[in-house]
C-alpha cells in the first residue's frame, strides 16, 4: 500500500487555505485560460502537509511501521501558519503550486526529523532530499504557458492564521480513476 505521514489542517485553516486556492485559481485563469486545463487543484478535504512519503509498503511491514510510530512523540504541540504562495521546482517549468509555512517551520522540521529517525531505524526508505515545508495546492499536468512563479507570486492572498498542530496522521493513498483516495491508518499525538 502507498503510505505517507502528514500534518492535518483544522477546519478554519482548511477554509482559509481553500480561499487562497480559489483566489490563486482565478488569478491564473484570468492570466491564461490554459491554466484551467493545466492546473489540477487539490480538493479542500485532501489538503495536508506531507512530512514523509513512504511510497509502496508491503502489508507485511505494517507491524514494523506501527512499532516505529508507537512511542509517544517527544515534540510538543505547536502553532503553524501559512503565508506566501510559490512553485516547485524553483527553476525550470513549474510542477507544483504551494503555500509556504510562515510560523512553526522550525517545529515542523523537528517533527520531520523525529519521525524520519524512527522510520529509518525500522528500515523504511525515505526521501533523501532536504525537507521543504509547504502545503501543496495544485499540481501541473503539463508545463505552464507563462512564467507561473512570477504569476503566483504577484497574487494577493490572505495568509492562513495559526492553528495548533497536536497530532500527525499516517495516511494510505489509493489511486483511482477519480483521483487518489486518502484513508487515515494511524494517528499520533504530539506531547501536550
Ligand atoms: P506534497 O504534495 O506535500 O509535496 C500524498 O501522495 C503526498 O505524498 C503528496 O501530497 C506528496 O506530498 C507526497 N508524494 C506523493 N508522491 C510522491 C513522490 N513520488 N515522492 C515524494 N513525495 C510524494
Amino acid at each position: 500500500m502507498r503510505l505517507f505521514v502528514a500534518v492535518d489542517l483544522d477546519e478554519r485553516a482548511r477554509r482559509q487555505a481553500t480561499a487562497a486556492m480559489v483566489r490563486l485559481r482565478r488569478h491564473c485563469e484570468e492570466a491564461s485560460r490554459d491554466f484551467a486545463h493545466i492546473l489540477r487543484w487539490v480538493p479542500p478535504d485532501k489538503l495536508h502537509l506531507t512530512l514523509h512519503f513512504l511510497g509502496e509498503v508491503d502489508s507485511a511491514r505494517l507491524p514494523a511501521l506501527r512499532a516505529a510510530l508507537a512511542a509517544p512523540l517527544m515534540l510538543r504541540a505547536f502553532d503553524l501558519s501559512l503565508g506566501a504562495p510559490g512553485v516547485f521546482p524553483l527553476s525550470g517549468p513549474a510542477r507544483v503550486v504551494w503555500l509556504d509555512v510562515a510560523a512553526g517551520a522550525g517545529e515542523l522540521s523537528a517533527l520531520h526529523a523525529e519521525l524520519g529517525a524512527r522510520l529509518r531505524e525500522h528500515r523504511f526508505e525515505l526521501e533523501q532530499r532536504s525537507f521543504a515545508p509547504h502545503l501543496t495546492l495544485a499540481r501541473l499536468k503539463s508545463p505552464p504557458p507563462t512564467d507561473l512563479a512570477w504569476l503566483i507570486q504577484s497574487a494577493v492572498i490572505e495568509p492562513v492564521a495559526p492553528w495548533r498542530v497536536d497530532h500527525v496522521t499516517l495516511y494510505r493513498s489509493q489511486l483511482s480513476a477519480a483521483g487518489s483516495l486518502y484513508g487515515a491508518v494511524l494517528r499520533m499525538e504530539l506531547a501536550p
